[in-house]
C-alpha cells in the first residue's frame, strides 16, 4: 500500500462559544478562541490518500486531480470564510479543529470513493503548534 498527501491552505474565523455557559466561563474554557468579535488561523490541512501504483501511470491517483477535489469541497467553501456563520457543513458545530477536521472527510470521503479513491487520513494544523489527526472512525 502506497500513500500520497496532498497539501492545502486555508485561512478562516471563528468563535468557539458554548452557548449553555456564561461569557465567565467561555473565556475560562476557550481562551483566546473565546473573543466575541471573532479571529482568525492560518490552516493548513494535509489530505492523504491510499492504494496501489496504476501500471498505466505509476500513480495511486492524479496528485492535481486532488488538489482540484480539495480546492472544490473544502477550500473554496471555507477560505476566508466565519467558519461558525459561513460554511454550510459546519452549522450547529463547534468550529474547533477536531470538528472542522471530521467535518471535512465527511466532505471528501464520498466523492473519493466516487472517483475509486480511499481516503487514509485528514490531518488538519490549526497552527503550527496543534494539529489534528482523523481517519474516519
Ligand atoms: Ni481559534
Amino acid at each position: 500500500m502506497v500513500y500520497l498527501t496532498r497539501v492545502e491552505h486555508f485561512n478562516a474565523a471563528h468563535k468557539l462559544w458554548n452557548t449553555e455557559w456564561s461569557a465567565e466561563k467561555n473565556k475560562e474554557v476557550f481562551g483566546k478562541c473565546a473573543n466575541e468579535n471573532w479571529h482568525g488561523h492560518n490552516y493548513e490541512i494535509h489530505v492523504t490518500i491510499k492504494g496501489e501504483p496504476q501500471p498505466e501511470t505509476g500513480f495511486i491517483f492524479n496528485a492535481k486531480r486532488l488538489s482540484v477535489i480539495i480546492k472544490e469541497y473544502v477550500c473554496d467553501k471555507i477560505d476566508h470564510k466565519n467558519l461558525n456563520m459561513d460554511v454550510d457543513f459546519m452549522a450547529g458545530k463547534f468550529t474547533t479543529a477536531e470538528s472542522l477536521t471530521v467535518a471535512i472527510w465527511g466532505q471528501l470521503e464520498p466523492v473519493l470513493r466516487e472517483e475509486g479513491v480511499a481516503l487514509h487520513s485528514i490531518k488538519l494544523y490549526e497552527t503550527p503548534r496543534i494539529y489534528i489527526e482523523y481517519f474516519g472512525n
